[in-house]
């Protein structure tokens, strides 16, 4: 979802798009991670994850730059493949390491101790 989304926006800036179109399509990536971190945060909750808060610094970290970058997208200060390049980059590191380590955190937890899932992609 989150990459079939990047990529959206990828060809869109390839083919010419115009900074509105794209804007919107950025803006709509910043709402689906916020909703992901979300998500992510009511399972560390639930599962008593002990590096919450070091995650969550993480998430808010996240949410304040992609705020910054867009702003600046959208005074003309960065150019769409800079964000674009960002958001790639930051979504890369953040899943190989932060999301990992919690992956592995809810694979030690017996069943019975796992919070419960919503997949919102079967809603
Ligand atoms: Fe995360």
């Amino acid at each position: 979802m989150y990459f079939d989304l990047l990529s959206v926006i990828s060809v869109a800036i390839d083919d010419g798009a115009d900074k509105e179109r794209i804007l919107r399509r950025f803006k709509e990536f910043e709402k689906l991670i916020h909703f992901h971190f979300m998500s992510e945060e009511n399972l560390m909750i639930e599962s008593k994850y002990n590096d919450f808060n070091h995650h969550q610094r993480h998430h808010i970290s996240c949410m304040d730059m992609i705020k910054s970058y867009l702003k600046d997208y959208e005074l003309g200060k960065l150019n769409s493949m800079s964000v674009l390049t960002f958001l790639c980059d930051w979504f890369l590191v953040h899943i190989s390491s932060h999301d990992k380590r919690f992956g592995e955190y809810l694979k030690s937890l017996p069943i019975s101790e796992l919070p419960v899932l919503v997949n919102m992609e079967a809603a």
